[in-house]
């Protein structure tokens, strides 16, 4: 943290806020607690799709008692073994999906597949009456959009969950319940990006293999099979604004290009989009795959995050990754000031309306961590406990150290799934989530390419009548 922005030891108003966001992260962030289940309450599952997503939930699947995997599906042999080997307790194996479902022992299938085969499995994992959870995005076409929510209307029983793991993190939990406590104020702007460099940094995942569009480990470049940056990237973070705004966008506009990656692709190589909200707010969003800084917490972290810009204050957020947690910092804006009417012959005069909050003098300060509720004080701590405590607490708020969020939110979606599942509740990223997620996805692409400014309601429209037919494998 540059010196400027050390808080003082005398900062009262600083340490009051710390503690603000201590309390408000204690109300929504208690970290999960896990029951080890007894064999027969677990939740036997299968997997559809043991690729890199499928094997990245695996392992941690494999620390997760609530569920048991009895059964692994992939069209590609070596997908499978590696999904095998990383689960490590011999689950049957089977090149189609549909012989997996005819098992009878599932309660839950995991359908990690590329998007454009999303619609078509989720469908058939319903149909067979077992819960899903689907990687975003949940659907792919308009025409899929109408056909799952009709079928999800006619199996309420079963859970549905998309695999949007933000939703799910302590972190983004407390700046959405500080965003509608008010404490940023009115908050009219989020930014988001997620840049990459895929010039000299190659993601295996982005990468043309060979065989071009008739080999499947090429599906995210092709259009056929993929939505591109916008349903790779963007839909997390299109679900993060639609969160925090409690809405789905009106309409968006936005430009992309294929500039650099001109390997045989036909998906954008970089995008940059305006979504406008009820009321006026907008998420300004930027992908692109030549240069992966990252202007937020002083440049220490790069590709992806958002910034929540409200009047009274702003956040900066990443979820991160197994190796870099979530962080979030926030900043305070000046403080209100209202202007009196001079009287007659007297200069304009302002003052500070809640000048006792603000010890530094009323100019926007540094970053304030948001701390997880692990360095709350409980009252029950012992002597050397409360040290400890104590010592992380100033520490984060020197800035010497950053809070991270202790529990990978990937970690909690898969556990409330298992839980879900066995107690019926609504998940987070529930069907509407998701498909206000998909919606985004598609509608900005035809914004794109349409060059034009795209309606969300427009989608009431597109798609009806038509069968869900395509590429199948
Ligand atoms: N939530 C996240 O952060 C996150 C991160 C990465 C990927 N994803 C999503 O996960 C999904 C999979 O992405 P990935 O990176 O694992 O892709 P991938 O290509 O690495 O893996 C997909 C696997 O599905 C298999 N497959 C394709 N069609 C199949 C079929 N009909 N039956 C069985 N298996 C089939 C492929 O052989 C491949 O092994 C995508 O929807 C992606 O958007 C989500």
């Amino acid at each position: 943290m540059p010196q400027e922005n050390m808080p003082q030891d005398n900062d009262l108003s600083r340490r009051d806020l710390i503690k603000a966001a201590g309390a408000v992260t204690a109300m929504t962030a208690a970290p999960f607690i896990q029951k080890v289940k007894a064999a027969n309450d677990q939740v036997q599952y299968g997997i559809i799709g043991t690729g890199s997503r499928g094997s990245y939930l695996l392992k941690h699947l494999k620390e997760i008692d609530a569920g048991h995997c009895v059964a692994l599906c992939d069209i590609r042999p070596t997908a499978l073994a590696h999904g095998v080997e990383t689960i490590g307790n011999n689950p049957a194996t089977y090149s189609d999906y549909h012989e997996l479902l005819n098992r009878k022992d599932l309660d839950a299938v995991f359908v990690i597949t590329p998007l454009f085969t999303h619609y078509r499995i989720t469908r058939d994992v319903l149909l067979s009456g077992r819960h899903v959870f689907c990687e975003k995005c949940l659907v792919f076409k308009p025409d899929e959009v109408h056909g799952l929510r009709a079928l999800a209307q006619e199996h309420p029983k079963q859970i549905l969950q998309t695999g949007l793991q933000r939703r799910y993190s302590g972190f983004y939990q407390t700046v959405k319940d500080m965003v509608d406590k008010g404490i940023l104020g009115n908050v009219h702007h989020i930014h988001a990006q997620w840049h990459r460099n895929m010039i000299n940094k190659p993601s295996s995942l982005w990468t043309m293999k060979p065989g071009g569009e008739s080999n499947i480990e090429n599906w995210r470049v092709y259009r056929s099979m993929s939505g591109g940056l916008t349903a790779e990237l963007t839909s997390h973070q299109v679900d993060v604004a639609d969160w925090m705004f409690g809405s789905q966008p009106d309409f968006v506009m936005g430009l992309g290009s294929l500039d650099t990656l001109k390997d045989g692709r036909d998906v954008w190589d970089n995008i940059q989009l305006i979504y406008r909200y009820p009321n006026g707010q907008k998420l300004t969003y930027s992908s692109i795959s030549t240069n992966q800084f990252l202007p937020y917490f002083n440049g220490s972290r790069p590709e992806m995050g958002e910034v929540i810009m409200g009047t009274d204050g702003t956040i900066e957020i990443t979820v991160g990754d197994d190796v870099h947690p979530a962080i979030a910092w926030w900043y305070r804006e000046p403080p209100k000031t209202a202007t009196v009417q001079p009287a007659a012959g007297k200069k304009e005069d302002h003052f500070v309306a809640g000048a006792t909050m603000v010890a530094s003098g009323g100019g926007a300060v540094g970053p304030i961590p948001l701390l997880t509720s692990e360095v709350n004080m409980t009252g029950n701590e012992g002597f050397f406990d409360k040290e400890v405590k104590f010592a992380k607490r100033w520490l984060y708020s020197k800035g010497v150290m950053v809070q991270e969020e202790p529990v990978n939110p990937v970690d909690t979606e898969l556990k409330t799934f298992f839980q879900n599942c066995r107690d019926g509740q609504r998940p987070r990223a529930d069907l509407e989530v998701g498909m206000n997620d998909a919606v985004a996805v598609i509608l900005s692409n035809l914004a794109m390419d349409d060059g034009r400014k795209v309606y969300f309601n427009e989608i009431d429209k597109m798609g009806l009548g038509e069968k869900p037919a395509r590429k199948t494998l």
